[in-house]
C-alpha cells in the first residue's frame, strides 16, 4: 500500500470537491476576469471575490481587497519582504525560518538577527524587547516549523511588535487550515500563506493578506495588466491590483474556493483533533519503539498541544538517507529526509547537516497507517 507522510511539503489527497470546482472551471468557464464584462466573466469575478472573503473570513480580517493572491507563499514572502526591506534593513526573524524568507532577506542585503528560543520554543520577553527598542524594521517568524512541528507564541510576539509598531509578518505555511489564525487577536500585518499544504488547494496557489498599514510601506513587485485604471502607464496602488499585475490563477483560485468550503464544513478545530490524535498515537508508539530499540531521537517539543502533525526523526547508527529511502523503495511510505529547505532550523535542533528523516500526517492519514510505518520502522532498526 501507498501510504503517504509527506503533508508538510503538500497536502495528499486533495478533496474531491476541490479537483471538480477546478475541472468545472476549465470545462464550463474557462475566460479571463476584470477584462470583459459578459456573464461567465462576472460569474467567476464573484467566484474570486468570494474566494478573498473567506481568505478574510479564516484569518479574521475586515477587507477581502486586501487579500492578494500569487502562485505560493515563497512568492508571497518575496513581494513583502523584497517591498519592504532594504540594505542594512534590521530584521528580526525566529531560528526555525524557511529560505522562503532568508533567501529574499539575504538577497536584499537585510541584517538578520535571530529571536532567542529557549528549547521549550519560550522567547525571552525582555530580549524581544531589546531588540524591537533597536530600529528593528519588521519582525518577520514562521507560526510553526516544517522540521519539527514546533509551534511560536505568535501572539505575544505580535503584541510586542504592536507596541513598538514594528510590523509583524507571519509565514503560515504549515499552520493556515490546521490551526486557527486571528490576524486581530494575534497582531498580524502581514500574514502569508500557501494553498497547497493546509488549505487543501492545488499547487501554484498562494496568496497574502495586508494591513492598510503595510500597504503603505510596501512597494509593488511586479507591473503589469489589472483590467482596472487602463489609462495609465503606471501600476494602480488600489488594492488587490498593486500587488495582482497580470492574468490570475484561476483554475487554482477555484480550486482553492471549494478546499477553503470543505475545510468551513469540516472545521478547523474538528480537522487539527484529527492530526493531534493521529500525531499523539504515532509519537506513543515511536516511544514504545524507542524503549526497545534506542536507534533515533525524536526532534522538537513533546508536547502535541504545541505542535503541527510532525514527527522528525534522526537515525543514530544508519544513515538517515538510507531509512528514507528504505522506506520509501520498499516499503512504500511516502515521507522526506534532508534539510527541508530549512538548515536553520535544523541547526537549533543540532540537526545540521544530517537533517532528520520526517514524517508529516494529514487528517486523510489513519492509525492503520502509523501502525504500517511503525512495524516498518521497527523492522529496518532490526535488520541492522
Ligand atoms: C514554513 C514554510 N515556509 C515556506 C514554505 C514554502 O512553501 P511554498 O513552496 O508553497 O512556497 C514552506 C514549504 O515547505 C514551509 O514549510
Amino acid at each position: 500500500m501507498r501510504v503517504y507522510f509527506d503533508n508538510a511539503a503538500t497536502t495528499y489527497p486533495k478533496p474531491q470537491q476541490m479537483i471538480d470546482s477546478m475541472v468545472d472551471y476549465m470545462k464550463n468557464i474557462g475566460c479571463n476576469i476584470s477584462r470583459g464584462v459578459y456573464e461567465d466573466a462576472i460569474s467567476a469575478e464573484d467566484i474570486v471575490y468570494e474566494t478573498r472573503e473567506m481568505i478574510a473570513a479564516l484569518f479574521n480580517f475586515d477587507l477581502a481587497e486586501n487579500v492578494c493572491f500569487t502562485k505560493n507563499i515563497t512568492e508571497s514572502l518575496n513581494i513583502i519582504i523584497k517591498g519592504l526591506i532594504k540594505e542594512n534593513d534590521k530584521v528580526l526573524v525566529s531560528p526555525f525560518e524557511h529560505n522562503a524568507v532568508m533567501r529574499p532577506l539575504n538577497k536584499v542585503k537585510a541584517e538578520i538577527i535571530k529571536l532567542k528560543l529557549n528549547e521549550k520554543c519560550k522567547f525571552d520577553e525582555q530580549d524581544l524587547i531589546n531588540q524591537l527598542e533597536n530600529e528593528i524594521k519588521a519582525v518577520i517568524v514562521s507560526h510553526s516549523s516544517n522540521v519539527s512541528g514546533d509551534i511560536l507564541p505568535i501572539k505575544q510576539i505580535g503584541k510586542l511588535c504592536k507596541e513598538f509598531d514594528v510590523p509583524f509578518i507571519v509565514d503560515s505555511a504549515q499552520t493556515a487550515g490546521v490551526l486557527p489564525i486571528d490576524m486581530k487577536a494575534m497582531y498580524i500585518d502581514g500574514l502569508c500563506f500557501t494553498g497547497h499544504k493546509g488549505l487543501l488547494g492545488p499547487q501554484g496557489m498562494g496568496g497574502f493578506v495586508i494591513s492598510e498599514d503595510l500597504i503603505e510601506r510596501v512597494g509593488t513587485f511586479i507591473e503589469g495588466g489589472t483590467g482596472s485604471k487602463s489609462n495609465l502607464e503606471i501600476q494602480p496602488f488600489d488594492m488587490p491590483d498593486k500587488y495582482e499585475a497580470g492574468t490570475q490563477n484561476l483554475p487554482g483560485i477555484y480550486g482553492l474556493n471549494a478546499s477553503l468550503k470543505y475545510i468551513e464544513e469540516q472545521g478547523i478545530e474538528a480537522i487539527c483533533k484529527k492530526e493531534r490524535d493521529l500525531l499523539k498515537y504515532f509519537e506513543l508508539g515511536l516511544l514504545d519503539l524507542k524503549s526497545k530499540h534506542n536507534g533515533f531521537e525524536i526532534i522538537g517539543l513533546n508536547d502535541n498541544d504545541n505542535k503541527t502533525a510532525i514527527l522528525s526523526l534522526d537515525f543514530k547508527d544508519i544513515d538517515n538517507a538510507v531509512v528514507s529511502h528504505e522506506l520509501q523503495s520498499k516499503y512504500k511510505i511516502q515521507n522526506r529526509c534532508g534539510l527541508h529547505c530549512s538548515p536553520s532550523a535544523h541547526k537549533f535542533y543540532n540537526t545540521f547537516p544530517q537533517g532528520t528523516v520526517r514524517f508529516s500526517l494529514g487528517h486523510y492519514n489513519t492509525c492503520k497507517e502509523v501502525d504500517y510505518v511503525l512495524e516498518s520502522i521497527k523492522a529496518i532498526l532490526n535488520g541492522l
